[in-house]
């Protein structure tokens, strides 16, 4: 039986690309930490598309490997891996707390870099699997208030694009999800919900989040940002000079709902 492993899955984005999957008839790992969560959503999913659901709760930002071991030692293959979980920080640098920002670090890069790093192994044995990771559109630019949160994406989309270019004769297929800034409970962690980045009409779902995240394993795409006015603003932005992107993502991520 393959599986399609998803972090992040108790919530968000991650829970919506659950539901799209186990929707198209895969059979689904769930990792997070809340396990509360992780078993209430297997057993709707197994409840309304009668999938094999297993989950697996963990703090993958301190042991990564222990997912791994989790499914080699129960015999679990692992033919779509899908590393979403993350976490933002939203205000000035300097009066971010220090243990919060470098923890983004250990879950947004280090653990989706150790994962794939695991289930790449297996996949190269086989000569097939996929793996997505989610990026975001921060990916692509500079982001004051939110810096090290877009550093960290960019490094997603980095490594992963060449990642593919290493894996393009193997079988084996590396798609960043791009979402543009989307309704979850993500701008509540980061703190951000007042930003005019989150507060505006263009905000998306996470539902429209994931299903773009689908169509990446459908079309076996390199990436895919969600929405088409992100996929606009992105693509006008890559050709300004970067200091101008990083000042208006400044004006922007400074201009609160509250000052407005
Ligand atoms: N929302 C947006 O605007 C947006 C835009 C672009 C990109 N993204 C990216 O999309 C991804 C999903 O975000 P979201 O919007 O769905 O946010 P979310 O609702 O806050 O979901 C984050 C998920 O990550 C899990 N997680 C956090 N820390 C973890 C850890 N140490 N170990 C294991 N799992 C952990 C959380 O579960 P537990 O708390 O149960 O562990 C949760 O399931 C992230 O990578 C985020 O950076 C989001």
């Amino acid at each position: 039986m393959k599986y399609v492993l998803i972090t992040g899955a108790s919530s968000g984005i991650g829970k919506e690309l659950a539901k799209q999957f186990a929707k198209k008839g895969h059979d689904l790992i769930l990792v997070a930490r809340r396990e509360d969560l992780l078993k209430e959503l297997k057993e709707e999913l197994e409840t309304e598309y009668h999938r094999s659901v297993l989950y697996y709760p963990c703090d993958i930002a301190k042991d990564p490997k222990a997912v791994y071991d989790f499914c080699r030692d129960n015999g679990l293959d692992v033919s779509v891996l899908v590393n979403n979980a993350g976490y933002g920080d939203y205000g000035p640098f300097t009066d971010g707390d220090i243990d919060k920002l470098l923890g983004m670090i250990d879950l947004n890069d280090k653990a989706l870099v150790a994962l794939t790093y695991h289930f790449l192994k297996d996949m190269k044995e086989k000569g097939s699997g996929h793996i997505i990771n989610t990026g975001s559109v921060a990916s692509f630019i500079p982001g004051p208030y939110m810096a090290v949160y877009y550093a960290t994406k960019a490094f997603v989309l980095s490594f992963s694009l060449a990642l593919r270019e290493e894996l393009k004769d193997t079988g084996i297929h590396v798609s960043v999800l791009c979402p543009a800034p989307t309704k979850s409970p993500f701008w509540e962690v980061a703190g951000g919900e007042t930003t005019a980045v989150y507060n505006n009409i263009f905000a998306r779902t996470a539902k429209n989040a994931a299903k773009t995240g689908y169509d990446l394993y459908d079309s076996k795409k390199a990436y895919a940002i969600d929405g088409p006015a992100y996929k606009l603003i992105i693509g006008i932005a890559r050709h300004l000079p970067l200091e101008l992107c990083a000042r208006t993502i400044g004006y922007l991520q400074s201009k609160t709902k509250k000052s407005r």
